[in-house]
Parts: C-alpha cells; structure tokens; sequence
C-alpha cells in the first residue's frame, strides 16, 4: 500500500499515523509511507511515484477538498485503486476512488453547535463567538464550518464575530486567539475546529489573564488526551470527538478491494461527545 499521510500537524494527525503503521505491520502490509507536510504538491509527487512502483491499493487523506482529479485519473488508468481515508475530495467522478472510510464532519460541526444551542438557551444574547478554523480548503474546515454554522442560525443571538484559520495547529490556534484578543473586545466563546487549536487558544487567553471554561467557553472537536486533561481542569467545556484510530478498518478495506471484492463506498467512523466529567473518567484509559 502507498499512504500519503497530510502532514504532522495535530496530536490527532500523530495517532492517526500511528495507528495505520501498526495496523499494516500487524495485517502483514508493506506500507510505503510518505508524509506530505500539509502541502498538495507533495501528495500528488508521493501518488505518481507509487503508481511508478505499482502498488497495489493507494490510500491518502487529502489535505484539501479539490484538485485531485489529473492525478487520481492517472491512478485509474494504471488500474489501481485509490482508498481516501479521514478527508474526502470533491471530485464529481466518483469511479475516480473507490470508497471513502473516515468521519462525517458536518455532523461533528451540528454536535458543536447543538452544545452551545443548549448551555445558552437561557441566556439573552447576543453570543458572541470566535472560530479557529481548520486548514483553509481542507474538508474538515469547510463541514465543520458548515455544521456548526446551520445550527448556530436558527437563534441570531449567536453571533460569530470573528473567523481565522489556525491551520490546525497548536502555535497558529495561540497566534490567532492573541489576534482575536487584541481585536474583539467581548468574546463569549471560542469554537476550535480541532483541540491542538483550542490548546494553543487557552495560553494565548490566560495570558491575557482570562480564565479559559469560564470568562470564554471552549468547544472543540478530536477528543485528544491532551485536550481532555484541559477538561479536566475546567479549560474546555464540550469536546466532539474524531476518531482517528482508522489503521485496521484501512487494511481490512485495502485487503478486499486487492481481492476483487465488492467494498461500500462510504464507511463513517463512529463517534461520541464528551462534557468535562466524561473526559475526566475517560483520561486514563484514552488511547490517544
Ligand atoms: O482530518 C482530521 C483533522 O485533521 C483533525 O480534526 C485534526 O486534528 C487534524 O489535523
């Protein structure tokens, strides 16, 4: 298998890796791994050069949603078959990969907002919320955007008063709350599209000596370790989970498309949601 892995980015991102070399060493699956730094280019280099050496199956997350459709053609002609895993693309050719295994990401962005409908259902408003966005383009940033988005409409006391990306890191997630700091001079809660951001955000906002989980409420989506040890001690409010342990189902999946056999098209991780005492009982046994 060719897996062209979206970068190291994210505690998520670093379990997810982990988890798919496992995997393949356990299921006896010659992984060529190659990680293209958050950058496209790099991607679509790490496909042509294992469509050269003839894999069997290739399987990547894709950074971003569009663009994919020269190369994934190219993989088609060579007669072998493309697996997305985590991310989705937005080509319209769907014979262009064969089945997509990974999270349905505007439903993590409807739990986020279902959460903050529900802590401020008595409040008067207005809400005012600040957004860490994912990776500008990447499917995450766009459905998770979105979800929340559709949610949040129905009340307009919600009011999201500033909109950056973070680029789903924790140094950008610190950059870019200091910003919104500096920039909103009332902020009621941070909506973080992944924990490393909401990590970064909660330094950059006790270092404006504020109280992160109280004078701004948190909200983010991954359900890292790290981010339920900050739930833990009152950080984050509500965190959605996405599960990024995928490496066995990607091998099960990868060994029946080499056989020949029928695969879905679409398989959806499952996944839970945590309040603070949740994440406090589940600390200790947390794989990732
Ligand atoms: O595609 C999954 C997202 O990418 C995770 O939420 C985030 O942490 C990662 O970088």
């Amino acid at each position: 298998m060719g897996f062209s892995q979206v970068g190291a980015e994210s505690g998520w991102r670093t379990a997810n890796t982990k988890s798919i070399q496992e995997s393949a060493k356990k299921a006896g699956v010659e992984l060529k791994f190659s990680d293209a730094q958050q950058k496209q280019e790099n991607q679509i280099k790490a496909i042509r050069s294992f469509i050269q050496q003839k894999v069997d199956v290739i399987a990547f997350s894709p950074v971003v949603e569009s663009g994919w459709d020269t190369v994934l053609k190219e993989a088609k002609d060579a007669h072998i078959p493309v697996i997305l895993t985590d991310r989705s693309v937005d080509s319209k050719d769907e014979s262009l990969y064969v089945s997509f295994l990974g999270s349905d990401f505007v439903e993590e962005g409807k739990k986020a907002g279902d959460w903050l409908v529900k802590e401020y259902a008595s409040a008067a408003g207005p809400v005012n919320i600040v957004q860490l966005e994912g990776t500008t383009g990447s499917a995450p940033a766009n459905d998770r955007k979105s979800g929340f988005a559709d949610v949040v409409k129905a009340d307009p006391k919600f009011k999201v008063v500033a909109s950056q990306t973070g680029d789903f890191t924790r140094a950008k997630g610190k950059e870019v709350m200091q910003a919104f700091l500096k920039s909103q001079p009332k902020i009621d809660v941070l909506y973080a599209h992944n924990d490393d951001m909401a990590l970064g955000a909660i330094q950059a906002i006790e270092e404006a000596g504020k109280k992160p989980g109280s004078d701004i409420k948190i909200v983010s989506v991954d359900g890292v370790k790290d981010a339920f040890t900050a739930m833990s001690q009152g950080k984050i409010n509500y965190d959605v989970e996405c599960n990024p342990l995928l490496g066995d189902q990607l091998m099960d999946l990868a060994k029946k498309v080499k056989a020949g056999e029928q695969v879905p098209r679409r398989i959806k991780t499952e996944e839970g949601t945590f309040t603070p005492d949740q994440a406090t009982a589940a600390l200790p046994n947390r794989q990732y």
